[in-house]
């Protein structure tokens, strides 16, 4: 199998790259990059030199394809892709969310619209049996695969309100230069807050935590909408999601109970591990391992939730290669057993 990787001179771009030279199935050809076209791909990261791949203008044909692209220029370059490959995963925002209308709130206008009802959103621990179907996957941002992955096992058991307070390391923010979000020293010992009046990813949490509620209530629903509240931070540090989810009990349930859900939920999941203490971002760096710690806090009858991930693997490229692994039929775990990078 032939992979291609649109737009390798970013951070997603360079990890995937990163992953699937390890990859025993699928041998990467081609890469794309607009500001490094025809250089060879070792000159610009010289990690990747082993590759021995030169930086292409565009993609000719290939397998499978994945957009590591902004949103709108990936919606722009996604219907031709599927002409050039038999599978896209593309890792930007632009088929995550269903609804059109909440897509253009969010993001404006939409290139290719007429795609999104045959996106799969590609978080496999929720629906591996679709990815493996699909031929166009939409690969969830970072604060969302750490929050859904958080919340999902409990979604049903607590009431319509949730509450997400999520750290970022600043590769998250992209390779792109961004004064207040990448700059040395916006960031260097500095914490802040960002997106309190509305994040982009606060709508795709909100989607997939609603669906899981509704297909695990089917004949409890009580139609009140779920609530989510997303605050988002960033910190300085290169790489890692810590998302600390908030949820109250609907009934009283002990922590065993709670532990109990969560492991029959992520049982026959090879990538989260439900953990017995709180997990840090560290233990998580260069794996496609999500981390989640559930604990009752019994004072105030809330779940508190601790879910970490490196947004870079299982937040991005990781998370993307398990999805082709699906797509193609290939083991699941394929290329992306590496443990992760500690201290
Ligand atoms: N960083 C993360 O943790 C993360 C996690 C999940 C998803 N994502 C998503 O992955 C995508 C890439 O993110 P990133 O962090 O890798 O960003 P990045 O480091 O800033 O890279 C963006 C890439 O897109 C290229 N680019 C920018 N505007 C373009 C345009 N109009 N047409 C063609 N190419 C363009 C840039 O190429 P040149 O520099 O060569 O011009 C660069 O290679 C985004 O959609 C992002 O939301 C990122």
């Amino acid at each position: 199998m032939k992979a291609g990787i649109v737009n390798v001179t970013g951070y997603a771009g360079a990890e995937l790259a990163r992953l699937l030279a390890c990859h025993p199935e699928v041998r990467l050809t081609q890469v794309t990059g607009r500001s490094a076209a025809g250089k060879p791909l070792g000159q610009v990261f010289p990690h990747l030199a082993p590759l021995g791949l030169a930086i292409q203008e565009d993609l000719d044909e290939v397998d499978v394809c994945f957009t590591a692209l902004p949103h709108h220029a990936s919606a722009e370059l996604v219907p031709e892709l599927l002409r050039r490959a038999r599978w896209v995963i593309d890792i930007s925002a632009d088929y995550r969310l269903h609804d059109l209308a909440t897509y253009e709130r969010w993001y404006g206008h939409h290139p290719s619209p007429s795609l999104l009802p045959e996106a799969v959103y590609g978080l496999p621990e929720l629906h591996w049996p679709a990815i493996a179907r699909a031929r166009l996957v939409a690969n969830p941002g970072c604060y969302p695969t750490a929050s859904i992955l958080g919340l999902a096992p409990i979604i049903d058991a607590v009431e319509p309100q949730v509450i997400v307070d999520a750290k970022s390391g600043v590769s998250g923010a992209g390779r792109t230069m961004k004064l207040e979000v990448n700059h040395y020293c916006e960031v260097n010992e500095n914490v802040q807050a960002y997106g309190l009046q509305g994040h982009r990813h606060q709508p795709e949490i909100a989607q997939e935590l609603q669906e899981a509620r509704n297909r695990a209530r089917e004949h409890a629903a009580d139609g009140v909408p779920l609530q989510v509240t997303f605050v988002p931070h960033l910190v300085p540090m290169t790489r890692g999601i810590l998302a600390t989810c908030y949820a109250r009990l609907a009934q009283p349930l002990a922590q065993h109970q709670v532990m109990e859900r969560y492991r029959a939920f992520y049982a026959d999941q090879p990538f989260t591990r439900v953990v017995d203490a709180p997990p840090a971002t560290k233990q998580t760096l260069g794996s496609n391992l999500c981390l989640v710690y559930p604990l009752v806090q019994e004072a105030t009858g809330q779940v508190i939730v601790i879910s970490c991930i490196d947004n870079l693997v299982k937040g991005a490229a990781g998370q993307a290669i398990h999805n082709m692994n699906l797509m193609l039929g290939l083991r699941p775990t394929a290329g992306l057993e590496g443990l992760a990078v500690y201290p």
